[in-house]
């Protein structure tokens, strides 16, 4: 089916990042891949009156499949207006890798794709980040694009190391592709294997700090922010699962960054951990249980709470709308 956006309740992301950069707040951008991550996500952002990006990578276009997801995002938009909150709804397009991939999902109700040419030699990455903004833009929607390399997996592409994003480029790419919002490399990446123990993770702010002047109030955007909370790696090793010691991106360097042009942050993998956590820890109390309920609601309601901290903790977002009626 093809549907338009607008035609879903969903928005673009043009004034949200206006007002969170006008505000100095980041809109969280949380990914999602079931029912009950989508449901999570938006019952946590319309809880705390934040806007919400939900963002679906390819890989979660192919699970859930493309009937499925415009109608959880038009679903996620009902929600809202049911709730008496009046919370902006994006459905964003996580690293997509070609014009192909985003405009497919430009023709089934995004309203914001990413394209993700990073991997690409400059004058490619303007290319396809340059095509993807004519398609994109004809229907109102909005574009992000990437310069620079995070370290960690993206869906199918896995990078070993950074590669910092090079401020004297930024400028010239934005004036030549038209994109709405600009991904950075400095120093977040993808994954909870971020840090080791003992590690001092510390962002590169000096290099974001230099854009900003290059690019004076363009929206920017981090991914691979995930904090990878101690108590989920616990929680998911208590009941029988298996997961290194991992350090991810502490809340505290995050909540500077926000206070900048940053206008999203992409947090993935806290969300599987706070799911994973606790579908072990239901199904350990209760060996028994197949009732999928039992286990996919507390799951669904640890994520959720877990969201709103982060709102309040990094992104700022908090009362930035109206918030749902909650007895
Ligand atoms: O940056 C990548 C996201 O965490 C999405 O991961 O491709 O496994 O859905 P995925
Ligand atoms: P994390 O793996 O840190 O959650 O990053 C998610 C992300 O950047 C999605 O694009
Ligand atoms: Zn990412």
């Amino acid at each position: 089916m093809a549907y338009n956006y607008k035609d879903l309740g969903l928005s673009n992301t043009k004034e949200m990042f206006k007002k969170a950069n006008e505000n100095g707040y980041a809109v969280p951008a949380f990914n999602f891949n079931n029912m009950e991550q989508a449901m999570a996500i938006v019952e946590a952002c319309a809880e705390m009156g934040s806007p919400v990006i939900l963002q679906c990578s390819k890989g979660a276009m192919d699970y859930m499949g493309e009937y499925m997801v415009p109608m959880l995002a038009k679903a996620a938009v009902d929600y809202v207006k049911l709730s008496g909150s009046d919370i902006p709804v994006a459905l964003h397009l996580d690293h997509g890798s070609s014009f192909e991939i985003a405009k497919k999902c430009i023709d089934c109700g995004f309203s914001s794709v990413m394209i993700d040419g990073s991997h690409h030699p400059y004058e490619e990455n303007i290319a396809v980040s340059k095509q993807v903004v004519e398609y994109a833009h004809s229907k109102d929607v909005t574009v992000e694009a990437e310069l620079g390399v995070l370290a960690g997996i993206e869906d199918e592409v896995k990078a070993d190391g950074h590669i910092y994003t090079n401020p004297d480029e930024v400028e010239d790419f934005v004036s030549k592709t038209g994109v709405d919002s600009l991904a950075i490399a400095i120093g977040t990446s993808h994954g909870a294997h971020k840090f080791k123990p003992g590690d001092d993770p510390k962002l590169r702010l000096d290099i974001l700090e230099e854009i900003e002047r290059r690019i004076p109030g363009f929206p920017i955007v981090l991914h691979g922010s995930s904090a990878v909370p101690a108590q989920y790696v616990e929680m998911i090793k208590k009941y029988g699962g298996t997961i290194k010691d991992a350090i991810g991106i502490p809340d505290s360097e995050l909540r500077k960054a926000t206070k900048s042009a940053v206008a999203k942050i992409n947090v993935d993998t806290d969300g599987r951990l706070a799911f994973t956590g606790a579908v072990r820890k239901a199904l350990a109390e209760k060996p028994g249980e197949f009732d999928l309920r039992k286990y996919l609601g507390p799951a669904k309601e640890e994520m959720k709470a877990y969201y709103k901290t982060k709102i309040v903790d990094v992104f700022g977002s908090e009362g930035a709308y109206k918030k749902a009626n909650v007895k």
